[in-house]
């Protein structure tokens, strides 16, 4: 019988984020990534999760927001927790009602700072490096209805310079988006009923 705690990852782009969590997970003793879902049949992180041998599910629009086609497939499927890896379309309520606290996503600032809709990818660094921030970092959060807003797992910090381009602070913060996301999700999965 097969009592692994079953992960779904969403993922939209590239998936370095997703990467280090197939990698985490993969002799996990207690917990599994059963799935990736992606709306871009195009991801980079679809070969990832193939190089992994997680099975991949892309799904289009209307499926995703006029069907239950997805929650059917995770209930079938018995995942219990649900992973953001990257994921650009905002989780429908049906979704968010059927997995209560345990939807989660990583963001890549410290929110409440520099969230919310457009704020994804370099539009965020952007944004610090205009402010004049001397940190930025990464927030760790449960999802809920609106874009970033749900209560805030866990955040991890970098000191930025004065002369770091957008780029340079995108890197420091992938780099606590790597180290942490999947130590975080692990405890989660592992202490949370
Ligand atoms: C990460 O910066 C994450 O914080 C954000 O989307 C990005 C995904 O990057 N939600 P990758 O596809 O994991 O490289």
């Amino acid at each position: 019988m097969d009592l692994k705690k079953k992960i779904a990852v969403f993922a939209s782009g590239t998936g370095t984020n997703a990467e280090r969590i197939f990698e985490h997970f993969k002799e996990h003793p207690q917990i599994e990534v059963a799935l990736l879902f992606s709306n871009n049949a195009s991801a980079g992180v679809l070969n990832i999760a193939k190089h992994y041998k997680i099975p991949t599910v892309v799904f289009n629009r209307s499926e995703f927001y006029d069907s239950n086609a997805i929650l059917n497939r995770l209930v079938r499927e018995e995942i219990e927790w649900i992973v953001l890896a990257g994921f650009m379309w905002l989780v429908p309520e049906s979704l968010v009602n059927a997995f209560p606290n345990k939807i989660i996503n990583i963001h890549p600032a410290l929110l409440p700072k520099f969230g919310g809709k457009g704020m994804y990818g370099m539009h965020v660094h952007e944004a610090v490096k205009a402010a004049n921030e001397t940190i930025s970092g990464i927030s760790i959060h449960f999802v809920n209805q609106q874009y970033d807003e749900g209560s805030i797992i866990a955040q991890y910090s970098c000191q930025i310079e004065h002369s770091d381009s957008a780029a340079e602070i995108a890197k420091k913060v992938q780099r606590l988006e790597h180290e942490n996301y999947p130590k975080v999700i692990e405890e989660l999965v592992l202490n949370q009923v």
